[in-house]
């Protein structure tokens, strides 16, 4: 431990001074603008990777963006841990709700402010640093290999396709992956369950053009009207989701999983007041907590239709359209509840109106175990480096590549993410506390440590 802090406070201002390199890449890869730049995030992160001492790393090209591979064999009679991060980030819209730009990382009251700051490059390059600390003192308990990807933020469709061709040289014995939050910095967790995800989108036609509303309307069905009482029907009066079937596979708790769930530390005030909202809402019957890590949702991402622009139009559009997403639990599938998503949106569809539905990328849940060498190796590393032992919770977030590491290669994984609830994730002025970064290159040579020793 002491070796670790040491190396850590003698090498400080370089490792900031490489992520922040690492931040100013704006690698958003749901825009094909930044193309170029997406690419180059993925040599930076292959040069970094040697750098820190990784052999055969490569730039492995896949029908979308690269993904990076590296690894550091050192014997076989030792346990292998495949690392997985994605360098790749959402876009940073709406600019202007910024307070200093996305892409020109700047810190504040010691957080980091910019674009991929927590999700997910200050938390996959942890685990470089970490590298390179395990390389440079000379201790590397196991076997490393890293996989860092260019299109978690899109779905990951490639990752399938790589994965199942890499089969062999991805074997390991855990996926670590920090891409996951901690209730608090006092009370460390780990996220012991993911949700799934199905993302739609839906359009609704109604007359064949953009029509006077004053000529029109009123004798014209309007699309924004009737995709809006179509989205109003999808939740019914106790939030439930009012589609047939959505909850037919879902496992409810034990009695002492909802206890063990709702023991974890969590304020509802504080929740409250950190969101700006006088009161929560949710699916009558269950927890907060209960809400996000353990029930199926239906958001709505985006509704538009008509005059946006600046004034007044008097239009009756012609269309409307929706992106619409579920999380989903153990046991559903995203194929099948996408399936039953489009089947009912279909039929709620009143006459004068025609419904196109769409299936976007999505993924399955997964719930990691607690019961592994892995979990008591990051329990172990976390209980020497924050003197408290983790809170086990769920996650409301996807990671569609655990199911995926699962079901292909049958390895489980641990979510060993440092990031706050708080980092704001995919919004304005997303943030990573430099103490987390520090503090995770410091826990994560303790996880191979005990990960080798427990292996035993
Ligand atoms: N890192 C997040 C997922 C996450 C965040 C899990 C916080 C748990 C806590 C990841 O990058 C992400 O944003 N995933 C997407 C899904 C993906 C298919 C676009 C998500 O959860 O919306
Ligand atoms: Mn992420
Ligand atoms: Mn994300």
């Amino acid at each position: 431990m002491q070796e670790i802090k040491k190396y850590v406070e003698e090498n400080k201002q370089r490792f900031l001074d490489e992520l922040f390199e690492l931040l100013r890449f704006p690698s958003v890869s749901a825009d094909p603008k930044y193309k170029g730049d997406v690419l180059k995030t993925a040599a930076f992160v292959a040069k970094k990777l040697k750098e820190a001492g990784a052999d055969n790393v490569e730039v492995c090209e896949t029908a979308g963006y690269p993904i990076v591979y590296g690894e550091k064999l050192v014997d076989e009679a030792l346990p292998t841990v495949l690392i997985y991060g994605h360098y790749d980030v959402q876009p940073a819209d709406p600019l202007e709700l910024w307070d200093t730009p996305p892409f020109e990382p700047t810190v504040r009251d010691g957080k980091i402010y910019a674009r991929g700051s927590a999700d997910d490059k200050g938390q996959f390059y942890m685990h470089v640093k970490a590298f390179e600390l395990m390389m440079q003192t000379n201790t590397l308990a196991c076997n490393v290999k890293f996989m860092i990807e260019g299109e978690e933020e899109v779905g990951s469709s490639n990752l399938g396709i790589f994965v199942k061709a890499n089969a062999e040289r991805l074997k390991a014995d855990v996926v670590l992956i920090s891409d996951t939050s901690m209730i608090s910095m006092e009370n460390p967790s780990i996220e012991t369950g993911l949700r799934g995800l199905a993302y739609m989108e839906v359009e609704v036609v109604g007359p064949n053009r953009d029509l006077h509303s004053g000529v029109y309307g009123g004798a014209v069905a309007n699309p924004a009207t009737i995709l809006c009482k179509m989205i109003a029907s999808l939740h019914d009066e106790n939030n439930h989701v009012n589609i047939p079937g959505f909850y037919d596979k879902v496992v409810e708790l034990t009695a002492d999983e909802k206890t063990a769930l709702n023991s974890a530390p969590f304020e509802l005030d504080e929740y409250k007041k950190d969101l700006g909202i006088d009161a929560e809402w949710g699916e009558k019957g269950f927890s907060t907590l209960e809400r996000t890590g353990t029930r199926p949702t239906l958001e709505v991402n985006g509704i538009w239709s008509g005059y946006i622009g600046e004034g007044a139009k008097t239009v009756l559009p012609s269309k409307a359209n929706a992106k619409i997403s579920m999380r989903l639990v153990p046991n559903q599938s995203s194929t099948e509840i996408a399936a039953i998503f489009q089947k009912h949106f279909e039929s709620i569809a009143p006459e004068f109106v025609k419904v196109k539905v769409m299936s976007h990328h999505g993924g399955e849940p997964v719930v990691t175990p607690t019961d592994s060498v892995a979990y008591r190796a990051a329990e172990k590393a976390i209980a020497d480096s924050f003197g408290k032992k983790p809170i086990p919770t769920r996650g409301g977030g996807s990671i569609p590549i655990v199911a995926l590491f699962e079901d292909v290669l049958g390895i489980k994984s641990v979510l060993f993410g440092f990031g706050l609830d708080s980092d704001a994730l995919h919004s304005p002025n997303e943030k990573y506390d430099i103490y987390n970064y520090y503090k995770g290159i410091e826990t994560l040579p303790l996880f191979h440590k005990y990960f080798a020793e427990l292996s035993k």
